[in-house]
């Protein structure tokens, strides 16, 4: 007998702090319409001073196992994507295991930046798929606005806190049909953090930036972004013997609306069936397809039994695609 894993539940929170396009025309030099015109976001969400991680995931987790009218003692597996942790360690999901009382079960985190969830979803599929697991809590969380440089206006403008999570079961029924993950390290200089652990806080950054904020050169990322998603999508579809009109919906990462717009295009998709969240919160990394995910399921616009297609690219390079019947 095949077992797939089905997604039972999606939960996903924003903090309250609103920060708008108005709000940056008062940090940096730029323009609301500018913002809108280039990257279709409208506003970020950014948590308070002593909301960590943990604490969006907890709030995305909950919300998640309601949905799936599971207890956090049915879990047998906790995965966390993240970039930033509350701590060095224990991990995210170690911290948020604890705040759910969950007392046992594998728990650890995943760090593919923006292609954390989808790195996280494959992996607990294979649990799921192999007997290791039978229910599994996936989240995406991020307060990547602790690594924002909010004097630089080419990265400030695009990124957000936010968090989103999905409860994965073992089921006869499918369930993820694929998962596909690709990484080149080779571009390492275009989207980074200079600072770290081992090599320090104080490294010296050519620009004069500083190194414990978020540096990159965003029309070249954009390109790269836009050739990448277009071969997941073409992968995708080839490894399931499938046609572009068989998708019902794609779930992209919201990073931006032009790069969102290029991948809909590539599956010849109406961007009716497109989520479209990214107005609402800008680039939450890990957290921005389970934040879009469960918006779509809770407006009704997702049922059951429909084919979703989700792609994420993110630092690294990483990026990666899940097909699935929700
Ligand atoms: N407000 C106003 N002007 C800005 C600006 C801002 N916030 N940021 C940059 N500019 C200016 C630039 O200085 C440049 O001015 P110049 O022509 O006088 O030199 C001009 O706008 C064009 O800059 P450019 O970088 O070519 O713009 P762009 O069309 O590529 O848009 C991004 C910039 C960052 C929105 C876009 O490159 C992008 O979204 N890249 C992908 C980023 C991303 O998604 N990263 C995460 C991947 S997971």
């Amino acid at each position: 007998m095949n077992v797939y894993s089905r997604i039972t539940g999606t939960g996903s929170y924003l903090p309250e702090k609103v920060l708008s396009n108005q709000d940056l025309e008062k940090m940096v030099e730029t323009s609301d319409q500018w913002i809108q015109e280039r990257t279709g976001i409208r506003k970020r969400h950014i948590a308070e001073a002593e909301q960590t991680t943990c604490d969006l995931a907890e709030q995305a987790a909950r919300r998640a196992l309601e949905a799936a009218g599971k207890t956090p003692e049915d879990l047998d597996l906790i995965i966390v994507a993240t970039t930033t942790p509350d701590k060095i360690f224990p991990s995210t999901a170690c911290l948020l295991q604890q705040r759910l009382g969950n007392h046992g079960c594998p728990a650890f985190d995943i760090q593919a930046v923006c292609t954390g969830f989808v790195y996280a979803m494959d992996v607990a599929n294979k649990f799921i798929r192999t007997g290791a697991a039978r229910t599994a809590l996936v989240v995406g969380a991020e307060t990547l606005s602790r690594i924002v440089d909010w004097t630089d206006r080419g990265t400030c403008i695009l990124f957000g806190d936010g968090s989103g999570a999905v409860v994965l079961e073992a089921s006869e029924e499918p369930g993820i049909l694929s998962t596909h993950l690709h990484a080149d390290g080779a571009y390492e200089e275009l989207l980074h953090v200079p600072g770290g652990v081992s090599r320090g806080f104080e490294v010296a950054v050519e620009t004069g930036a500083d190194p414990r904020f978020m540096q990159m050169k965003g029309n070249e990322v954009f390109k790269m972004a836009v050739n990448t998603l277009g071969r997941i999508v073409d992968e995708t579809l080839a490894a399931n013997q499938m046609k572009k009109s068989d998708i019902d919906w794609l779930v992209p990462h919201q990073a931006n609306i032009r790069i969102i717009k290029a991948t809909a295009r590539k599956l010849s998709m109406d961007m009716d069936n497109v989520v479209v969240t990214v107005h609402e919160h800008g680039n939450t990394s890990a957290a921005s397809v389970p934040l879009a995910l469960d918006t779509a399921v809770r407006d009704g616009r997702i049922k059951r039994g429909e084919t979703l297609l989700l792609e994420a690219f993110g630092g690294g390079f990483t990026w990666g695609s899940i097909l699935l019947k929700y």
